[in-house]
C-alpha cells in the first residue's frame, strides 16, 4: 500500500485517516462471496525491514485474504530495486528478512507463493511483448514514476526506471492475477497492467476469440496511513519507522523521540494535530480500540503519557510476532527453502503463461 514504497513520496492520501470500510468498489464483497474465483498478486521491494505502516497497511490484509482462501502470489521485487539506485544493496539479506516478516505475520508458504523476480525468467520475458504495447508518451505521463524520478538520487533517469510499470504488469499478469491489493500510489501502475492486458487480448486473441489475460482490479487499502516519528511519511529509508524486527528498547526509544505538539490535552484530530493523532491511532490499532477512546483515556496527561501508552501497546502487540520471527530467523535454511519452493511454483505458472503467449503471438 502507500507505505510499502520506500521512495514513492508525496502521500496522495490524507496524512492520517481514521480506519474505515474499504472503498465501495464491491471487489472486497465479491472476494468474500467467492474467494476461490480470485487470484491475488502483491509484493514489496527488498530495500529494508517492514515496519508498522506495512503491517497495518498491507500485511494484515494479506493474511485476511489468505484466511478467506484466496490464492496468493507475493513477489519480492528485486529487479525493481535497481530502478532508483546504482547498487542493489544487501539484496540477499533484505530478501530473507522480507520472508521472515511475511512468515512471522502469518503468511503461510503452503498457501501463498513467495518468490523473487530474478528467480523467474519467464516472468521477465513477458516484459518484451508488453513493452511493445505501451507508448513512450504513456510511460512518461505516469505520475508515480515522475514522482520517483523527482526524488531519485540518480543523476540520470535509467531505462528501467522509466519502464518498470510494464515490468510490474508482467508481475501481475504472469499468474493472471485479477486482484492487486495496493495503495493510492500504485494505481497508475495498475492502470498500465490493465491497458497491457486489454491491448494484448485485442491484438493476440486466442483461437476461440477469448483473451489470455484478466483485467486486474485494485483492492484499495482501507488501512490508515501512519506517520513516521518525524511527522513525515513513514518510510523504510528514513529511519522514522518502528520495524517489526526491532527490539523493545529500540521501539521505546523511537517512540519516545516522536514529534508531538505542545498541547497537554491529548485528542484525536488528524487534520489539526497530525503527529499526536498518528500516535493515538497507532495505540488504537494495536489495542483494537477506537482512537477516540485511547485519546480520552490519556486526557490531559500529555505527550509523555501518550508515548508510554503507545510504546506498551506496540511492544505488546508485536511480542508474539517478534518471538515467532526470532524462531524462524534461527533457521535460514527454512527461509531459503520457502523461496526455492515459491520460485519453483512461480516458474511453472510463468512458463505456462509464456507458452500461451508465444502460441497466440505465432512464435515458433
Ligand atoms: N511497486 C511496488 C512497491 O514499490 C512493489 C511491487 C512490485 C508490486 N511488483 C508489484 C506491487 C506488483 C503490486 C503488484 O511497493
Amino acid at each position: 500500500m502507500t507505505t510499502n514504497t520506500a521512495h514513492a513520496t508525496a502521500a496522495l492520501s490524507p496524512a492520517t485517516a481514521a480506519p474505515g470500510p474499504a472503498p465501495a468498489t464491491g471487489l472486497d464483497e465479491r472476494i468474500r462471496r467467492n474467494p476461490g474465483a480470485h487470484r491475488v498478486l502483491t509484493g514489496d521491494r527488498p530495500t529494508g525491514p517492514l515496519h508498522l505502516g506495512h503491517y497495518f497497511g498491507t500485511l494484515q490484509n494479506r493474511v485476511r485474504l489468505q484466511r478467506l482462501g484466496v490464492e496468493m502470489f507475493v513477489v519480492i521485487a528485486d529487479y525493481q530495486v535497481i530502478t532508483d539506485r546504482d547498487l542493489a544493496d544487501r539484496l540477499a539479506e533484505h530478501t530473507e528478512n522480507l520472508v521472515l516478516d511475511y512468515l512471522a505475520t502469518g503468511l503461510d508458504p503452503e498457501r501463498a507463493t513467495i518468490f523473487t523476480h530474478s528467480s523467474v525468467p519467464a516472468l521477465n520475458q513477458l516484459m518484451l511483448p508488453f513493452l511493445s504495447l505501451v507508448s513512450v508518451a504513456e510511460l512518461s505521463r505516469n505520475p508515480t514514476v515522475k514522482d520517483e524520478i523527482a526524488h531519485s538520487s540518480q543523476s540520470a533517469v535509467n531505462g528501467l526506471m522509466f519502464t518498470y510499470p510494464v515490468h510490474q504488469a508482467a508481475d501481475i499478469l504472469f499468474c493472471r492475477a485479477d486482484v492487486v491489493p495496493v495503495g493510492q500510489d500504485q494505481l497508475p501502475h495498475l492502470e498500465v497492467a490493465r491497458t497491457v492486458a486489454r491491448r494484448f487480448n485485442d491484438r493476440y486473441p486466442r483461437p476461440d476469440g477469448s483473451g489470455l489475460f484478466p483485467r486486474p482490479e485494485p483492492l484499495l487499502s482501507a488501512a490508515p496511513l501512519l506517520l513516521g516519528t518525524d511527522g513525515g511519511k513513514m518510510s523504510k529509508s528514513r529511519g522514522n519507522a518502528v520495524s517489526l524486527s526491532a527490539d523493545e528498547d529500540t521501539t521505546a526509544r523511537l517512540i519516545k523521540g516522536a514529534r508531538t505538539d505542545a498541547e497537554r490535552r491529548i485528542g484525536y484530530d488528524p487534520v489539526a494535530r497530525p503527529e499526536v493523532s498518528s500516535l493515538v491511532l497507532l495505540a488504537a490499532l494495536c489495542q483494537d480500540r477506537s482512537p477516540e477512546t485511547v485519546a480520552e483515556e490519556i486526557g490531559d496527561r500529555g505527550s509523555a503519557a501518550l508515548k508510554r501508552t503507545v510504546t506498551e501497546a506496540v511492544n505488546e502487540h508485536l511480542r508474539p510476532i517478534r518471538t515467532r520471527r526470532a524462531e524462524l530467523a534461527a533457521d535460514r535454511g527454512h527461509v531459503r527453502q520457502v523461496l526455492r519452493a515459491g520460485a519453483e511454483r512461480a516458474n511453472a505458472v510463468a512458463e505456462a503463461t509464456l507458452a500461451e503467449v508465444r502460441s497466440v503471438m505465432g512464435s515458433v
